[in-house]
Order: structure tokens, then sequence, then C-alpha cells
């Protein structure tokens, strides 16, 4: 048994770190951004040493100028994410979407994998958008995730958050097993074109073990390719066995197929890890604007 290379994203919004991961690493497959990376931009720290804050318009500027010099370094996939908090609705989300998209050749917009999330999703994937499903943190985001973008051709992404879930103690690299095992059954019984993207990244150890469970995708920090270049790009092969990390086993649930995604719910509830992931990406905005 071979091991599939996936494919190498890089996790940043500071488009000096494509540059130089592009030269590290000879190639790299695709970008993800988000606020929390916007925000560690070099421009923006200084903004926000010097007590500035952006308008709306002047920080969407700011993030289009960024994500537009990356697509001049690459080719491939670049995610963009929407600006989103419990209260914005489906269509609040999909007007930025849309907006966003045309920031380049090859975006994908990453939307929150909550209730009003799935749908924008499913809404502008139907429309030949494509989705990168984020705060993904349980095997039921996945599954609505799925059902989300069945109706489209163009290929999509799910994002588990390893790192967040170690944090709390849970295996995260778990997670990203269950949902690899969950969607071989969906395969089964419809056709889907979501792939499984490892996200939160933290240690080479995440990225073996990400590559050695068969993810489609990788995002990897800038400093994580610098430590596996260091490694000379070491792959792991079917001999390798992931170590025991001490945190909690995260149990495979077998959850149904159904195609429509509203049958999943999605709760908000108060300081669990998606409350806590959309919190922070709202900080990190409105640390850089008045929204
Ligand atoms: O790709 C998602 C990633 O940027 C989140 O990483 O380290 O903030 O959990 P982290």
């Amino acid at each position: 048994m071979s091991i599939k290379l996936p494919k190498i994203f890089l996790d940043s919004g500071n488009p000096e770190e494509t540059k130089r991961a592009k030269g590290l690493l000879g190639h790299i497959d695709g970008q993800t951004t988000n606020p929390s990376l916007v925000a560690k931009h070099p421009e923006a720290q200084r903004f926000l040493s010097q007590g500035k804050k952006l308008t709306e318009e002047e920080l969407l500027k700011f993030y289009r100028q960024i994500i537009e010099e990356i697509g001049r370094e690459i080719a491939g996939s670049i995610s963009v994410e929407v600006y989103a908090d419990w209260d914005s609705t489906a269509s609040q989300m999909l007007k930025q979407a849309e907006k966003m998209f045309t920031w380049g050749r090859n975006i994908h917009i990453k939307f929150p994998t909550t209730e009003e999330g799935l749908k924008a999703a499913s809404e502008f994937t139907k429309n030949g958008g494509r989705v990168n499903m984020t705060l993904v943190f349980n095997q039921t985001q996945a599954a609505a995730s799925y059902a989300a973008t069945l109706q489209s051709k163009e290929t999509h992404f799910v994002s588990p958050f390893i790192g967040r879930l170690d944090d709390r103690g849970v295996n995260g690299l778990d997670l990203v097993k269950n949902i690899i095992k969950l969607y071989r059954k969906f395969n089964k019984q419809d056709k889907s074109n979501i792939l499984v993207l490892a996200a939160s990244i933290r240690t080479l150890q995440h990225l073996y073990s990400s590559i050695f469970m068969g993810a489609d995708v990788v995002t990897i920090p800038f400093k994580i390719a610098q430590e596996w270049v260091k490694e000379e790009k070491w792959m792991p092969d079917k001999h390798y066995r992931p170590s025991q990390s001490g945190l909690k086993y995260l149990k495979y649930e077998d959850l149904a197929f159904y195609n429509n995604f509203e049958k999943y719910k999605i709760p908000h509830i108060e300081d669990d890890l998606l409350d806590e992931g959309l919190k922070k990406f709202v900080a990190d905005w409105k640390s850089l604007a008045k929204i």
C-alpha cells in the first residue's frame, strides 16, 4: 500500500510567505486565509500598533490586495473567508461571497459551518460557486457540508480543525480519520466532490498523520513548511504509526446519509469550539476595522 501525497496548501494571510514557501517547497498547491491570518499581516500589525482602524471598505480592499498578490504567485485554490457572527444571515454571507469570488481565478469561499453558513453554501454552490466549509469540529458539521454541496459539480473542501480540538484535550486527528471514513460510506450512496482539508495543523505529527490517514489536502503554516523542509519533506509509509498523543480518543459516529443538509442540526452552544472560533474571527476582524 503506497500513501498518496495530498495537495499541500499554505495557511497564511501574508503573500511574502507564499513566495518564501514556494521557494522552500518548490511548489504549493493552494493557500487558505482567514481573518486571524490577515490580522497577522505586517501591514495590519502596523495599523494595530498605531491604534488605527480601517473602514469596512478599506479592510475589504486590503484583503482583496492580499488575495490578488497571492494569486500572482500560485495558480491553485485560494480560500477567502466571509465575515460572519452568530447574527449573520445566509443572504448577508452570500452577498460577500459573490464579491470575494471575483478576487481571483480559483477562489474557494470559506463559510462557517453553522446553519446559516450551510444555507449560504448550498445556495452559492448551486449557482456555480466553490466553498471551503470552515470551523469543523464534529462529524455532523462534515455530514451537513457534504449534503449542502451535493448539487454542485465543482470541487469543495471541508476543514476539520485539528489543533483547536487538541487544545481542548481531544485528539483532533481522530476527527480527520472519522470524516474520511464517513465520506467513504456516503460516497457509496451518492457522488460528492467535497474533499477533506486538514486544517489547524500545529506540528509535523499533525502533518504526517493527516497524510497517513488519507486527507485530500493539508494546509500548513509557514513554520511547519520550514520544519518539514528540514526533515527533507519526509513522508509517512504504511509502517507509520501516529504517536500516542495522551489526548482523548474521539469515537466514530456512524451518521446516516441525508441529501438534505437541513436534517443535520448544528446547535449554537456557548463556549464550544464553534462558538469560540466564530467569536475569535469576529474579534480579529473588529481589531482591524470598524465593523
Ligand atoms: O486553517 C485554519 C487555521 O488557520 C486555524 O489554525 O492554529 O488558529 O487553530 P489555528
